[in-house]
């Protein structure tokens, strides 16, 4: 089955562009970028582009990549308290002389826009519906939904276990019904959970890793994450060999990219109409 991702994110913008344009009067997002690989560059353009289509002011911080823990917890602690900062997201991975979690769980869980505070992935894990979701985890979700694919009673496998989208996508696929398997780099012999999966979903920043013999004739592969390497691209799952086979649903060209963005633009205004609240 065909879906035009790319129509379906630019129907989303066209909605968010409009409510903007008639509920909001100044909404800025404010991102933080440290480490300068190719993956966080191609998404920051990708922010800044959409977000200033919808019509959100979208600045940059931009870093250097030594800078060090307590200087980007500074600024943190200043978007927190500057009234002209409506959202903060800090771009994901950072250095590793850098602790993610500390870095993410000071921003104030009301102007943090990915929705990857502690405080907010415990309501995701919850299922306390304030309609905001990670936004990777959430396209999984919705390209099932999409694909009419009923939850209830399928063995799902998900490989890794980041905080930004392995442990979400557990929460929202148990949540959802599904019997979820959550492999790890200590995960001896992954290939017999995934052989057994109605779907497999690759989150691993791996490329290369799932393999055609790994998989049933029947399994729905989706591949969230791809890593540039000399300007050229690489997925976790072996794309060609699957795709040319069997079930891959991503990546298609465009769709990674247009719902990830779309949903978190559309974050933006949930996370506006609570931050009123
Ligand atoms: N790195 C990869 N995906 C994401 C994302 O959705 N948000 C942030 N902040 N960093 C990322």
């Amino acid at each position: 089955m065909i879906i035009d991702w790319k129509k379906i994110a630019g129907d989303m913008y066209e909605k968010i562009k409009e409510e903007i344009l008639v509920s909001w009067k100044k909404l800025s997002l404010q991102a933080i970028l440290v480490w300068n690989n190719s993956s966080s560059l191609r998404y920051i353009s990708q922010k800044r582009k959409w977000a200033e289509y919808v019509g959100i002011e979208f600045r940059l911080e931009h870093m250097s990549e030594n800078i060090g823990e307590e200087a980007l917890l500074n600024k943190i602690k200043y978007y927190n308290n500057d009234v002209d900062t409506t959202w903060i997201l800090v771009q994901l991975p950072l250095p590793s002389q850098i602790d993610s979690k500390k870095v993410i769980d000071l921003i104030n869980p009301k102007k943090d826009i990915d929705w990857f505070h502690s405080e907010n992935q415990w309501k995701v894990l919850l299922w306390e519906h304030t309609g905001l979701i990670p936004c990777t985890p959430l396209w999984v979700i919705e390209i099932l939904n999409y694909l009419k694919v009923d939850l209830n009673g399928k063995l799902v496998t998900v490989i890794w276990r980041s905080n930004i989208v392995g442990k979400p996508l557990v929460a929202l696929l148990i949540n959802s019904g599904a019997t979820t398997v959550c492999c790890n780099s200590k995960t001896k012999n992954i290939n017999e959970f995934t052989k057994k999966s109605d779907i497999v979903i690759c989150a691993a920043w791996n490329p290369g890793l799932l393999t055609l013999d790994m998989i049933n004739d029947k399994t729905i592969v989706i591949d969230v994450w791809f890593t540039i390497i000399d300007e050229k691209i690489y997925w976790d799952a072996n794309f060609e060999e699957i795709n040319n086979n069997w079930n891959m649903i991503t990546p298609v060209p465009g769709g990674v990219w247009a719902l990830t963005v779309a949903n978190l633009m559309n974050n933006v205004l949930k996370a506006g109409k609570l931050q009123e609240m």
